[in-house]
């Protein structure tokens, strides 16, 4: 369906009386801002003081045309204040070099990642050209940076959302491709990379607490393919690879990103296993998966490495996108958690358990790389009709016993991304995220206390407006550094 000629638009509108529709309408103001919230049940917990930021696509259309994918609009970074006097929500768009030409042109000038604009060769264009600056938003050393995967990470202010610029470490060295899931040890080091397809090197980022690139180091790695994710232990990273291949040719042929690779099962998933002090590589390999999400990992005395992840038979949800950018969904089975051990010996074994289909994995920022039991989740229950698309749970997993302690919203919500929130040295007390109410059609912000979601949320806030389905986020606490 052409997206540019108002065809995909037309069907989604045709579609609008679908309540879900909600979370993928365009949002066409530069700027949101709310009232205190009005608070719908419960309390917010005292401790709970600081800034709930989150990222996510939002400009899904200008003029007739409308993105064929979900993940392609220009990213609006969300910030939920939590004070003394209440909640405030406040939204603004990331000035990319995109949003400002195109808000200019009001017109979508710009090849995405699922959406090629005819006659523009995205190999021949700069990546940051593209920047959309739209899967997550994370504080570091004072600073509040917008993540995409393929470009620069974008710095904001975080007290007006204002863009300062592409981030500039003042490195000597373009910073770039920069993942959006940055990880920070227990040593406060940032860890970061960026998986590059097209020219098959990946990147590895090494960042000081002080903010300084202390290392950086380009592999090369044979047949690499996109990588979303990764996972820091004490000593090591963990990349796992899909067994997708890019195809470059196909992108010079004019097919977008997200199709110019295949699945090829046959690959089997890499695991590429680094040290983090000499950069030394091992290679390990596991059963085809597609893995976007790692939780978290962590190695014993005798160097097995365990992680969870959430792993899925093949790469559907990547191209779940277009229908529902036209307001169809018919569920498939996504990713589920899954368990993985990386031996030193070279040997590599899972364990998927298959009752949780889920996603979003998160853990405590405190235990980030360390020995932990508890990854925090969104899951889809088997009673979800398979027309809703989305989760409708959110579940606190115990990689130990495998016990899960969820709760269930019910058919009547769309459940995003969930994190940890707490004030320092008392650990992650609460956990935080919205949700989209499909009876209402306005996004609420949920708060449980993390050692029992099932109890539900002990406090529920509610916008005045329905948010485009974002990403992933990131709470800031009002004593954090
Ligand atoms: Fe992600």
């Amino acid at each position: 369906m052409d997206w540019l000629n108002g065809n995909l638009q037309r069907a989604f509108r045709a579609n609008r009386g679908k309540a879900w529709t909600a979370g993928l309408e365009s949002l066409d103001v530069e700027y949101l801002e709310s009232g205190p919230l009005q608070l719908l049940s419960g309390s917010i917990p005292p401790s709970l003081r600081g800034v709930f930021y989150r990222n996510g696509p939002a400009r899904h259309e200008r003029g007739v045309a409308r993105y064929s994918h979900k993940w392609d609009a220009d990213g609006m970074v969300q910030a939920f204040r939590i004070g003394d006097d209440g909640i405030r929500h406040m939204g603004r768009y990331v000035s990319t070099k995109k949003h400002l030409n195109e808000s200019a042109a009001d017109a979508l000038l710009t090849s995405t990642f699922a959406t090629p604009v005819l006659g523009m060769n995205a190999l021949n264009t700069d990546v940051d050209e593209m920047n959309v600056a739209n899967i997550s938003v994370t504080m570091f050393n004072n600073e509040l940076l917008a993540l995409w995967e393929a470009g620069s990470a974008y710095a904001l202010d975080p007290k007006t959302l204002q863009t300062i610029g592409v981030k500039d470490w003042r490195a000597g060295e373009l910073v770039r491709p920069f993942s959006a899931h940055p990880k920070i040890d227990s040593s406060g080091t940032m860890w970061n990379f960026g998986s590059d397809p097209i020219n098959g090197v990946l990147t590895i980022f090494k960042i000081s607490n002080r903010g300084q690139v202390e290392a950086f180091k380009r592999f090369n790695v044979e047949k690499l393919p996109p990588i979303h994710d990764f996972a820091v232990t004490a000593r090591h990273m963990v990349f796992l690879m899909p067994p997708m291949e890019f195809d470059t040719e196909r992108l010079r042929s004019g097919h977008a990103f997200a199709r110019a690779s295949a699945w090829r099962p046959n690959l089997g998933t890499r695991v590429l296993v680094v040290r983090k002090d000499t950069w030394t590589c091992k290679w390990h390999e596991l059963p085809p998966m597609a893995g976007f999400h790692i939780g978290n990992a962590w190695e014993d005395s005798l160097g097995t490495i365990r992680l969870d992840f959430m792993g899925a038979q093949n790469p559907t949800s990547m191209f779940s996108g277009w229908t529902m950018m036209a307001g169809e969904y018919s569920h498939a089975k996504g990713a589920v958690m899954t368990l993985a051990e990386i031996r030193a010996n070279g040997g590599a074994s899972l364990e998927l358990v298959d009752a949780l289909e889920a996603e979003f994995p998160v853990v405590d920022p405190a235990v980030v790389g360390s020995r932990y039991r508890k990854v925090l989740c969104l899951e889809r229950t088997l009673s979800r009709p398979a027309n809703l698309p989305g989760w409708d749970a959110v579940c606190m997993f115990d990689v130990d016993d495998r016990h899960m302690n969820s709760f269930c919203f019910g058919d009547g919500y769309v459940v995003e991304e969930h994190v940890f929130a707490g004030a320092p040295g008392r650990g992650a007390e609460w956990v935080i995220g919205v949700v989209l109410n499909l009876s209402s059609r306005r996004t609420e912000l949920t708060i449980f206390e993390a050692s029992n979601l099932s109890a539900g949320p002990v406090g529920v806030a509610g916008l005045p407006y329905a948010l485009p389905f974002g990403l992933h986020g990131h709470f800031h606490h009002a004593h954090s550094r």
